[in-house]
């Protein structure tokens, strides 16, 4: 029996319960082997709700991220133009790069359906389970100077706000530099590498992790205060080719604009989207500890920090604690 089969009777009986019995009297096989292609389907990104009493029902179906899906949908015209589609990659980051290396153009996007290595920043990992989310890593060629690199993450963070906002009317809010949240947890993270050579920059690849579609069960449970997905806030699953697509088209215009007139314009809409500005917090630099009171940003996209006796300090790197109280 292979589990399409199997698929095919949960799925003729939408929303409800199939007991276990029938389900080895209809597919021929014992109720050890419908348990076996059961577990199968659910490391394919299935969800079941299994019941001792009433057997399985199926609960979530994972949508197609698939090559030919996001061509059909396609949009912008240099981002996504070439993708790389992976079922499982270790992280898309290291094949983005291993792409740009061999010389691959600006806008080569690599999708996988599982990251078994995710990564995210300062060295943490990255929940990236198989058909649930948007793993995703691009390659940008801007010719811009290096220290431009931290206004491309920001303008990352804008383009995909402003498109999850869009296609979901969620209260998404972006939390310096690059996290976006919705009501304090976060749904989405990105990870800027970029490469050099004689103060040039060679190439950025830039890492976007979206949870659309996880489950609470997707999540180990230290993570479940701090991250949720688009799923669970809704309470419907979301189609991820489509957010592909309206990303990459937000993204690429974005990107247009900030090489044709510089930052200022993207500032203003990150300032307008943050959930950080005017939050009271405590920030750990490199350099040591601070609390203060982020006002808004610099030109260069470092935050600018109120401190209590009202002056102001400009910080490039930090890990942003949780707000300490409303200023
Ligand atoms: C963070 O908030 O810490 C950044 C998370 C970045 C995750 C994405 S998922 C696609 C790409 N591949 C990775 O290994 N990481 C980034």
């Amino acid at each position: 029996m292979s589990h399409d089969h199997l698929l095919e009777l949960l799925k003729r009986h939408p929303d409800q319960f199939v007991s276990g019995a029938m389900m080895s009297q209809e597919l021929k096989v014992s109720r050890t082997a419908v348990w076996k292609q059961i577990r199968k389907l659910e490391a394919a990104g299935y969800e079941i709700e299994a019941s001792t009493k009433l057997g399985y029902r199926l609960v979530y179906s994972p949508d197609e991220l698939s090559k030919e899906m996001l061509a059909g949908m396609r949009t912008a015209a240099r981002f996504g133009q070439v993708v790389h589609y992976y079922e499982q990659v270790k992280s898309t980051q290291d094949s983005a790069r291993e792409l740009a290396e061999s010389g691959a153009p600006e806008g080569t996007l690599v999708l996988a359906e599982e990251q078994t290595g995710g990564r995210g920043r300062m060295g943490r990992g990255w929940v990236s389970p198989q058909g649930k989310g948007i793993w995703m890593s691009m390659v940008m060629q801007p010719h811009v100077p290096i220290h431009c690199a931290p206004q491309l993450t920001l303008l990352t963070a804008v383009a995909l706000c402003r498109s999850l906002r869009r296609m979901t009317g969620l209260p998404i809010g972006i939390k310096w530099p690059n996290d976006l949240l919705i009501r304090g947890k976060k749904i989405s993270g990105i990870l800027l590498e970029s490469a050099a050579e004689d103060e040039r920059l060679k190439y950025i690849v830039a890492g976007v992790g979206i949870s659309v579609n996880l489950s609470e069960g997707d999540y180990p449970e230290e993570l479940l205060a701090k991250a949720t997905s688009l799923r669970i806030e809704a309470g419907q699953p979301f189609n991820r080719s489509e957010i592909v697509t309206q990303f990459l088209q937000e993204w690429e215009t974005l990107y247009d604009l900030f090489l044709q007139e510089g930052f200022s314009a993207i500032a203003a809409l990150w300032e307008s989207l943050s959930v950080s500005i005017g939050q009271k917090v405590r920030l750990i630099t490199p350099q040591g500890e601070l609390e203060g009171t982020p006002v808004g940003l610099e030109e260069s996209g470092a935050i600018r920090i109120e401190r209590a006796d009202g002056s102001l300090v400009a910080i490039f790197s930090a890990e942003m604690g949780e707000p300490l109280s409303r200023s």
